[in-house]
């Protein structure tokens, strides 16, 4: 019962890592998910039962700049892993984006349609179609920030998700991973103002509107809505929730 971790020295994998140590993280270097050879060989090695799939890059405008890039490794990477999951029966569980959604409605729902307004967000919702190839396949869409607090000191006010801390955003994948849930599922809290959200963890921030960050477009409103996952699991619970504002102490 092997479970590896793609892109295994990322924020997310790094959380992961604390609460799972006997997973196998690989670093870009053990499997670079564009190398087809190299994939195949590390699914030869492990015979993973599982594979959390969380190699990306995750370089918005660099994706954006770089279009041969970010879809070698960000569509063609899930093909290769989803390759090797099907010639391995291994169960795949893939991190996609809110940024399959182009965020003029916000409170977007599993069926509702995905239209992305970047190269990024493209690259991941082509990432979904390899990864819907595979019999038993996990893919979640979500946002995450550090938990040690916000790095920038400009947030835009004018740009709503559901962000969750990384911390957050393991546990309810890892308790989706212990029930084996198959299929699409976003995961969540609520929608938050991302200045306001970043005000309440760094009192010093500042605002900016989204167009003066960067050149790449981004999605207005993005927020998922997250019935499907409240059906699942019991979110408040695994968040340890008493109330919305407690997530930000
Ligand atoms: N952070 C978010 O808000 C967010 C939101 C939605 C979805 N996601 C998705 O969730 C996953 C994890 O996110 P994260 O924030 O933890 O990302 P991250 O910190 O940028 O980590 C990405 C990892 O992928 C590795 N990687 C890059 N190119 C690779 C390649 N060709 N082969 C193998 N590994 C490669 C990176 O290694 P190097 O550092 O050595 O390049 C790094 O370890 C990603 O798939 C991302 O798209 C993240």
């Amino acid at each position: 019962m092997t479970t590896i971790v793609t892109g295994g020295t990322g924020n997310l994998a790094r959380v992961l890592r604390g609460m799972f140590p006997d997973f196998v993280y690989l670093s870009k270097n053990e499997m670079n998910v564009t190398n087809v050879d190299n994939v195949a060989r590390i699914f030869s090695e492990y015979r993973p039962t599982t594979c959390i799939h969380l190699a990306a890059n995750t370089d918005v405008a660099g994706c954006e700049k770089d279009h041969r890039m970010a879809y070698a490794v960000n569509t063609l990477g899930c093909r290769h892993v989803a390759d090797a999951c099907i010639q391995h029966s291994t169960y795949l569980v893939y991190s996609s984006t809110d940024y399959v959604f182009d965020g003029e409605q916000g409170l977007y729902s599993e069926d509702d349609p995905p239209n992305p307004i970047n190269y990024y967000g493209l690259c991941k919702l082509l990432g979904e179609f390899e990864v819907r190839r595979v019999p038993k396949h996990l893919i979640v869409r979500g946002t995450m920030k550090q938990d040690e607090g916000w790095k920038h000191p400009k947030v835009p006010d004018d740009m709503y998700q559901s962000l969750l801390l990384y911390s957050q955003f393991a546990k309810i994948l890892a308790s989706l991973l212990q029930r084996h849930v198959t299929g699409l599922v976003n995961v969540g809290y609520e929608k938050y103002n991302l200045f306001e959200y970043a005000k309440r963890r760094r009192p010093d921030i500042e605002p900016i509107k989204r167009d003066d960050i960067t050149s790449v477009r981004l999605p207005r409103d993005c927020s998922l809505d997250v019935t499907k996952l409240r059906s699942i699991v019991d979110l408040d619970s695994i968040l340890g929730l008493t109330d919305t504002q407690s997530q930000w102490r």
